[in-house]
């Protein structure tokens, strides 16, 4: 399947739609009515949760509840934030005691759609995602229980969980899976690409219309940002320099021991990424014109390199082209409205 996918994805736009046809399993009729560009049959949803709408508000409610931290001052919105494409504008983020972490917060908007999740793949569900950062000492840094305390003493959340999870109660568990339900709405829509994919020509410029055939041909960018979500939900070593105010990050190889592994990190989307500078984990680069020199260098660190990565000599047009293609996959804009908390 990977391999079909790859080979069909890598070539131009007309194909571009079988590759997404390809991509779709079973489609959910309702969200595929809403938008026919999205393989909604993609995003698996497990058979223990399945969407409804009182678990997606409860999720809501709980996204934005700054509560659900230590400090009652960190919600999961201090850093995935709606209004900076649902990541933080910082190069790498500021947790618990404002302590800079050592890696960029990624966007949450497609999140449904990936396979494995973190810089290094080290969350396997969402479900299973959605406390770590509650609870470690350096995002949220909230103990479970005096959480599921705090929460069960709040009446309107009793009512919000009951509504969500008759019967279930309170715990670690109906809180990971109400977040995961809101975390899976929170989808990318109708960006000019998708509207030219769809037949409209005039919905892109010819420079993007450039950019696209660079990404999927000369550039080879497609061999690793495939299919629908722009990635492949693989790992992989890009050469980056580390920073030098940062200890070296090993990435993926933390996970899994194999050298190819080390320096590997998961392959970001690149739905909405104009809105999400700065880039990389580690927030190297400021602007997508220097993401693209990067590629063209063909990376900086050559050891463990990724065999994909090689310099790409591409003219100053050319760079132009694949940053205009880049900027036409940002979204139309979505009004996010912020729940009242429950008392
Ligand atoms: C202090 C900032 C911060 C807070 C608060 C925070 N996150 Fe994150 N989030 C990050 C960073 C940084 C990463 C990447 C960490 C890594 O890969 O090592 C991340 C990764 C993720 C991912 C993985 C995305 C992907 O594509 O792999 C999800 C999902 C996510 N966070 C959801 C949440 C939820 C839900 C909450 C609230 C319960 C939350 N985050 C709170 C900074 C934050
Ligand atoms: C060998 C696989 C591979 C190829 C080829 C590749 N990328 Fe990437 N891309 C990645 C990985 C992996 C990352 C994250 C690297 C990291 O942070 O360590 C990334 C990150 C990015 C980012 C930053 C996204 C963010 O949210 O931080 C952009 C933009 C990007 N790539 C665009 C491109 C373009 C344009 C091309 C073609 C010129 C390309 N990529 C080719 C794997 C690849």
């Amino acid at each position: 399947m990977y391999i079909n996918r790859y080979l069909i994805c890598r070539s131009a736009l007309t194909t571009l739609l079988l590759c997404w046809l390809f991509s779709v399993g079973t489609v959910d009729a309702a969200a595929s009515k809403a938008d026919p560009y999205r393989p909604a049959g993609m995003a698996p949803i497990p058979a223990d949760n399945t969407a409804t709408p009182a678990r997606v508000e409860l999720g809501k409610m709980l996204f934005f509840d700054p509560r659900l931290s230590g400090s009652q001052w960190i919600s999961c919105a201090s850093c995935h934030n709606p209004a900076l494409g649902w990541s933080d504008g910082l190069p790498t983020a500021i947790g618990a005691g404002m302590k800079k972490l050592p890696r960029a917060t990624p966007t949450i908007l497609n999140v449904a759609y990936n396979t494995i999740f973190m810089w290094d793949g080290r969350a396997a569900s969402l479900e299973d995602q959605a406390t770590g950062p509650i609870k470690a000492k350096a995002e949220m840094d909230q103990d479970m229980t005096i959480l599921v305390e705090r929460l069960n003493a709040i009446p309107g959340y009793g009512k919000a969980f009951e509504h969500a999870y008759p019967g279930e109660g309170i715990t670690e568990k109906t809180i990971a899976k109400a977040l995961a339900s809101y975390e899976r709405t929170i989808v990318s829509t109708n960006s000019p690409f998708d509207r030219w994919h769809a037949g409209n020509k005039k919905a892109v410029d010819d420079s993007t219309k450039r950019g696209f055939e660079l990404f999927t041909g000369k550039a080879k960018c497609s061999v690793c940002h495939e299919g629908f979500n722009f990635t492949d939900n693989g790992f992989h070593n890009i050469g980056l320099k580390t920073l030098k105010d940062m200890a070296e990050d090993v990435g993926r190889f933390n996970q899994r021991k194999v050298k190819i592994n080390h320096g590997a990190f998961k392959t970001p989307t690149l739905r909405d990424v104009a809105l999400t500078a700065p880039y990389m984990h580690n927030g190297i680069y400021q602007t997508l014109e220097e993401v693209v020199d990067h590629y063209d260098r063909g990376g900086d660190v050559k050891d463990n390199l990724d065999p994909n990565m090689e310099p790409l000599n591409l003219t100053l047009q050319e760079k132009q082209d694949l940053v205009a293609f880049l900027k036409s996959l940002t979204s139309q804009p979505v009004l996010v409205t912020i729940p009242q908390l429950p008392r």
